[in-house]
């Protein structure tokens, strides 16, 4: 069974987490490879391994100086392991490790096509629907 660890960026997997966001989420939007790596210095990142192979990713960022609220960015799931449970995996381990820091708050600029995987994890919609890198996009939040 795949497990979750967190890394930090000098950890040899954060170019394996880099090139499957390249992969997975970048490119099939046309945005450049290493392209939306603004928060990485201040984000907590997750990742999925099945043995030695990163097969799935996410990042929790804090959005405000108090640490009470964060954001959850960069969701990503290698294409053959999709579907089998490593995102849902990958989303519980980052609530866990939000909860254990104290966090009252996740949000999430969610591609209004996967709304509903964030919202089967207790995530719930507000506002309507807007754009952000030429996507449509809709603002999740959970209460911890
Ligand atoms: C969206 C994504 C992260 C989901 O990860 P995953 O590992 O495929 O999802 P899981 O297998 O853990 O699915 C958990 C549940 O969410 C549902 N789900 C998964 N992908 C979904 C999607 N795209 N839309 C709606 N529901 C979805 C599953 O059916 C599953 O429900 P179940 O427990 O009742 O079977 C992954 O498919 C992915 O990387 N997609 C491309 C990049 C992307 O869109 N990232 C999100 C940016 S906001």
């Amino acid at each position: 069974m795949p497990e979750i660890i967190r890394i930090d960026m000098d950890n040899p997997l954060y170019q394996k987490e880099r090139e499957l966001r390249n992969k997975v989420l970048l490119r099939p939007i046309g945005i450049p490879d290493f392209g939306w790596e603004m928060n990485d210095p201040m984000s907590w990142h997750f990742v999925a391994m099945d043995k030695s192979v990163l097969i799935g990713c996410v990042l929790l960022v804090p959005i405000d100086t108090k640490i009470s609220k964060g954001q959850l960015i960069q969701m990503a799931v290698e294409t053959n392991w999709q579907g089998k449970g490593i995102g849902k995996l990958l989303v519980q381990s980052l609530i866990a490790f939000a909860v254990s820091k104290g966090l009252k708050e996740i949000e999430i600029h969610s591609r209004a096509e996967v709304t509903s995987f964030y919202e089967q994890l207790g995530f719930k919609v507000y506002g309507d629907e807007f754009e952000e890198v030429g996507i449509k996009h809709r603002l999740l939040c959970l209460k911890l």
